[in-house]
């Protein structure tokens, strides 16, 4: 994949600014932890696995203006810079998963040189870069096998290159699955109401080439009546231990319109993605976002100034509506709450390179 939506370079985060799709491709360079903070909370960069990353550069970046050599005073900077880029948003449990392996790695420490700590903070972010890359690909080639030749699937939001590393989860399936030779077509739904699929997923598969038709929202009902898809492939910010997801508003939408019509809907999502000290969705935060997402686009008004808004960013789809969870350790089936468990419990101790 030709895309590298946030790379570590000279001691800066560089990050494509994903605000600008798809009519300008631009890089900014997060030199401190207040520009990634805002580069978070205004979507510059987005995508739950992305912001986990993009959170554990947060932290590299905001160390760097530690110079002194006293260890209280370190831990209790370290400790508010953690909680700082945990404040830019709430949902994608990705960015609170990330950033307690930083403190994992601060805290395991403590006896070491705070170079030495500083140092192996920066070796945990990396390690969390790469092991999206490799997560990512192996989740792509389990997801795979559910695509069937001339088919075609349906997807939402931005779940690719773009809200990862450099491949995706949902999109990642597909990537997978025309690298082993399939044809298959994608309706990808706009997604109201910063576009995340019009602007976003149709670019990036378009540049794979594969076979892309955008749709709006409020057009995926009729499609799936039509019989045009055979499966429904999203991401998603967190996952409870029982398999409620929270992915983009408007998945659970999907999820109901896709029940009725007897469609399978699949959640790619690395175990970095689920909230296991959570029972149920009803647990997540869901945020909600400033009123001029929904009235505006890019400054051109497209509603009355002064009108009501609510505008959450999340829904959560019950696990019942769930046709099974693909992941980097294979694929999960229901019942979720107990093979959640059975999953990450056997697998991690096989191989803990993956965590
Ligand atoms: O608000 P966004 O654009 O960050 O929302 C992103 C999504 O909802 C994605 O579907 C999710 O993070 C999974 S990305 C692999």
């Amino acid at each position: 994949m030709a895309i590298e939506t946030i790379k570590w370079v000279n001691g800066c985060a560089r990050i494509i600014d994903q605000r600008k799709l798809p009519t300008e491709f631009k890089y900014i360079f997060c030199r401190d932890e207040k520009m990634m903070w805002h580069a978070i909370k205004t979507l510059a960069v987005r995508g739950a696995p992305a912001i986990g990353v993009a959170a554990a550069f947060g932290v590299l970046l905001g160390l760097k203006k530690f110079k002194g050599s006293d260890k209280y005073k370190f831990y209790k900077f370290f400790y508010k810079l953690c909680d700082y880029i945990g404040s830019s948003r709430p949902t994608a449990v990705n960015l609170f998963n990330m950033l307690d392996r930083m403190k994992e790695v601060a805290e395991k420490n403590r006896d070491r040189s705070i170079a030495d700590i500083k140092e192996l903070l920066h070796k945990e972010a990396i390690a969390i870069y790469n092991e999206d890359r490799k997560v990512c690909r192996r989740m792509g080639d389990f997801g795979a096998q559910l695509i069937q030749q001339n088919k075609s699937y349906m997807t939402v939001c931005n779940a690719g290159a773009l809200a990862t590393v450099d491949y995706g989860t949902a999109l990642g399936v597909f990537y997978s699955a025309k690298k082993q030779g399939k044809k298959f077509k994608v309706f990808s739904c706009e997604t109201r109401p910063l576009l995340q699929g019009a602007r976003l997923t149709t670019w990036e598969l378009l540049k794979e080439k594969i076979n892309t038709t955008l749709i709006c929202d409020n057009m995926a009902a009729t499609v799936m009546r039509q019989g045009k898809v055979k499966a429904i492939f999203t991401g998603a910010d967190r996952i409870a231990s029982n398999g409620d997801t929270a992915n983009k508003i408007g998945t659970y939408s999907l999820a109901v319109l896709a029940k009725h019509h007897g469609i399978p809907l699949y959640i790619v999502a690395p175990r970095s993605t689920f909230d296991l000290k959570i029972k149920s969705g009803r647990q997540i935060p869901i945020e909600e976002r400033s009123a001029d997402e929904v009235t505006h686009f890019r400054n051109v008004q497209t509603a009355p100034q002064d009108v009501k808004v609510y505008n959450p960013a999340f829904d959560v789809t019950d696990h019942s509506l769930i046709t099974a969870i693909v992941t980097e350790y294979g694929i999960i089936r229901p019942p979720f709450e107990k093979n959640i468990k059975k999953t990450f419990r056997r697998r991690i101790s096989e191989n803990q390179i993956i965590r």
